[in-house]
């Protein structure tokens, strides 16, 4: 059966990757990024993000069986919010309606470890309360006082806690789409030029992000636990953030919090 799936983020690193293994099964996919995509659209803005709705609807016909949300970026500086945070979810919620044409909708986006580590609680707190300009003043503010490297941490673990406070509402678990998150460690993408890392810059990534589990992970293996996120199979799992992080989570949290 093909089914018809729109993925932000596309164009690169987890996104392109899955994109790749969905089409290789056979699948529709619709991908959305700021180049080489199907939908090229600014997810960081309010109208970029209509238009790629927009965009998506149009060449769908309104009907889509699964929502993707991979486009991210992790600078120290406020874009990272609009990106991450209001990025994913105003995709998805513009993207909301079309899931429901489907007989087997799924709605999953890509979070981090990093949402489990210290945050500005001004950002996600603005973020939850889906005030853009106030989170993108708090995070501005954060990086003012040399706190921007929380500014990514903060509006990934806004996003799945924004996640647990829809997965159940009448939008997302009453109409029948499960929507969940994976969160990875250290991804080999353009994002994390680890390739290019130096001894130095290897060794505090490995502190801060332990992956006793296979070291850094390719992006075809998110890409893997998202298409199952999205697929037929995924009936009973919703709202959670699936760790694919080589144990940093377990690493990181120990047995106090899982
Ligand atoms: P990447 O840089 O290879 O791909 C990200 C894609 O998002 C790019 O194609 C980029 O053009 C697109 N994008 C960025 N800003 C956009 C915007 N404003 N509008 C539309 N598209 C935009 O990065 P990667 O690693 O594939 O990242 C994908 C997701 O995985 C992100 O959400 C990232 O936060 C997350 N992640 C990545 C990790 C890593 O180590 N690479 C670790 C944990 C999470």
């Amino acid at each position: 059966m093909t089914r018809r799936i729109a993925v932000s983020g596309a164009a690169s690193g987890i996104g392109k990757s899955l994109a790749g293994l969905l089409r290789a099964h056979g699948d529709d996919v619709v991908g959305i990024d700021l180049k080489d995509a199907e939908v090229c659209a600014d997810l960081g803005t309010a109208a970029g993000r209509s238009e790629a709705v927009d965009g998506v609807l149009a060449r769908t016909g309104g009907a889509l069986d699964a929502v993707v949300a991979c486009a991210g970026i992790s600078a120290a500086r406020p874009a990272t919010v609009a990106v991450n945070f209001f990025g994913v979810t105003e995709l998805l919620a513009g993207l909301r309606p079309a899931l429901a044409t489907s007989t087997t909708p799924r709605a999953a986006f890509v979070g981090s470890i990093a949402g489990t580590r210290a945050t500005v609680p001004e950002v996600v707190d603005a973020c939850l309360s889906g005030r853009e300009t106030a989170a993108l003043g708090a995070a501005d503010a954060a990086a003012a006082r040399g706190e921007g490297n929380k500014i990514y941490p903060s509006s990934k673990a806004a996003l799945a806690r924004w996640m647990r406070g829809v997965c159940l509402t009448g939008d997302w678990a009453a109409a029948g789409i499960p929507l969940n998150a994976v969160a990875p460690g250290v991804v080999l993408t353009p994002m994390h030029a680890a390739h290019a890392m130096t001894e130095e810059q290897r060794e505090n990534v490995d502190k801060a992000v332990p992956m006793p589990l296979g070291g850094y992970a390719e992006p075809e293996v998110i890409a893997h636990a998202l298409r199952w996120l999205v697929g037929v199979e995924n009936t009973h799992m919703t709202g959670q953030v699936m760790y694919v992080d080589g144990g940093a989570e377990a690493a990181l949290r120990g047995r106090e919090r899982f």
